[in-house]
């Protein structure tokens, strides 16, 4: 279903959903977000925002369903990986890296436990929501360990008896600190992204991709 709105994916609720929505305001998208709407009419623009979860901007976006999206690196690999697997649609093309979202998905373990290096991580059994970014990670050091998939409460899974390890995001460290772990290995740096789908669509929506793109470029540079 083809509109003539560009339509824009952001997070509705979480770690990105401000700045984004800063972001476009900066870039002189009016639109006032009220209430739990799914789509949000820019006032001065023909652009929809649709306002959903996060998780969901990946797909969205590989499956042609909206435009553009905002999401952060970490979310986008881990979706394109579970996609590449299934042989489903997994492609979108970056336009931009954003300057906001940044943080870091890493290996935690028990802040007391003695460690050498990955190799210490064999036979773990590790908790994370991103199981393929850390299979990715694990199999490219070729360390054995089993998964413990939680959507949400991670870095409890140690303390619960559920997990040895954990795997996920780190921004200031607090969540971490907070529950006893320290960090062990880095396996991915996230920043937010601008991404757009591979679908064709009309020249007038390229134009007006090709003015925000310029927008955002003026954004980032005047806080820089
Ligand atoms: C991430 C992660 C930790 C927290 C880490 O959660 O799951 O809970 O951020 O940040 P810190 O190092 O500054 O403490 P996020 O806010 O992305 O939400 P989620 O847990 O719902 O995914
Ligand atoms: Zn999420
Ligand atoms: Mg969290």
């Amino acid at each position: 279903m083809q509109t003539q709105r560009l339509r824009i994916a952001i997070q509705k609720k979480g770690r990105l959903s401000k700045e984004c929505q800063d972001l476009l305001k900066r870039c002189g998208v009016k639109f006032n977000m009220m209430g739990e709407r799914l789509v949000v009419h820019a006032e001065n623009m023909p652009i929809d925002l649709l306002l959903v979860r996060d998780d969901d901007i990946p797909g969205l976006i590989m499956d042609g369903v909206v435009d553009l999206g905002v999401i952060g690196e970490n979310e986008l690999e881990e979706v394109g990986l579970e996609r590449a697997a299934r042989n489903e649609a997994c492609d979108y093309i970056t336009l931009r890296r954003l300057d906001f979202g940044g943080c870091r998905l890493s290996i935690a373990i028990d802040k007391d436990a003695d460690y050498n290096g990955p190799q210490d991580l064999n036979g773990k059994r590790i908790a994370t929501t991103y199981p393929q970014l850390v299979k990715r990670y694990m199999d490219d050091i070729g360390v054995k360990f089993t998964t413990c998939m939680l959507n949400g409460s991670v870095e409890v899974a140690p303390r619960a008896g559920l997990a040895d390890a954990i795997c996920d995001l780190v921004s200031t460290g607090a969540t971490l600190e907070a529950n006893g772990l320290k960090e062990a290995e880095v396996i991915l740096r996230s920043k937010a992204v601008l991404i757009q789908s591979t679908e064709t669509i009309s020249n007038e929506k390229q134009a007006l991709i090709e003015r925000l793109l310029i927008r955002i470029q003026g954004v980032i540079q005047a806080k820089e």
